[in-house]
């Protein structure tokens, strides 16, 4: 079984004081859900704000919190970079790899993504890679070629082993911020097409991934999509910034992995 993951991006949004009412609403909302188990929470701030989220999630059951962006060089003259391991040392979990907004406004290729992978890994943070085709792929019928071949590309130089820590998110860019989802149906063949493509270099580490969707995700849609067999959880945009419907959309992960650990029994 693998833990279902809600990641909350905050993207460019908060301040401090928002970001307190925030974190203090939702921990009271959802801390009871994660006590019970069998699911993780993530929060992707900006990085100013990644020490008061490590202080506010610090301690807490299963919080992990993280950056939405990471350096693809260690250290050393690269102005405004934020490398792998400072991040490590303000206990982050994780960081979003090649989201789609990063991919289309700083030139963030797969080989650029690879390189970051990488860093996170040598630092021993999760990365989370984020993969989607835009509307046009779509429309051209090559959306599981373009997603599978960013997949593939992201992973080139990386063993089995190094690589398995990784998360995947598919966010078809086409959904992203615009109120469209994916079907459950398409969004399934799409986390089956990347777990098949991860099967083409071990078993163990297509079975283990978490794959996560992202686009639109709210509390209304999340729970049809949530019980697919091969989506993980959710990365969450603008429904993450409300803490009651971000709440919601963490206690939907669990109750879909309850339901799919008592439909395997
Ligand atoms: P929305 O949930 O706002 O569509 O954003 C999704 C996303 O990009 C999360 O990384």
């Amino acid at each position: 079984m693998r833990t279902p993951l809600v990641i909350g991006n905050w993207k460019m949004n908060g301040d401090m004081v928002s970001n307190e009412k925030c974190l203090s609403d939702l921990l009271e909302r959802v801390g009871p859900t994660l006590e019970t188990g069998g699911i993780e929470m993530g929060i992707a701030a900006p990085a100013p704000y990644l020490f008061q989220v490590a202080v506010r999630l610090k301690g807490r059951a299963a919080c992990v919190w993280g950056s939405q962006d990471v350096s693809d060089e260690g250290s050393g003259a690269f102005t405004g970079e934020i490398s792998a391991f400072m991040l490590k040392d303000f206990e982050c979990g994780f960081s979003l790899v090649g989201h789609s907004e990063r991919r289309a406004r700083h030139a963030e290729t797969n080989s650029v993504a690879s390189r970051k992978i990488q860093r996170l890994i040598e630092a021993g943070l999760i990365p989370v890679l984020c993969v989607g085709e835009s509307l046009e792929d779509r429309q051209a019928g090559r959306a599981e070629v373009v997603v599978c071949e960013q997949l593939r590309e992201a992973l080139v130089s990386m063993s089995d082993d190094s690589a398995s820590p990784i998360v995947l998110a598919y966010e078809p860019v086409w959904a992203i911020g615009t109120g469209k989802q994916a079907s459950p149906s398409d969004a399934q063949q799409m986390h089956a097409a990347l777990r098949e493509t991860l099967s083409q270099r071990s078993d163990a580490l297509a079975s283990n991934t978490r794959i996560i969707y992202g686009g639109s995700l709210t509390a209304s849609n999340a729970a049809v999509l949530f019980e697919q067999p091969d989506i993980d959880g959710g990365l969450v945009g603008g429904a993450s910034l409300d803490p009651v419907s971000f709440a919601s959309i963490v206690a939907l992960s669990q109750l879909s992995s309850v339901s799919a650990a008592s439909t395997s029994h």
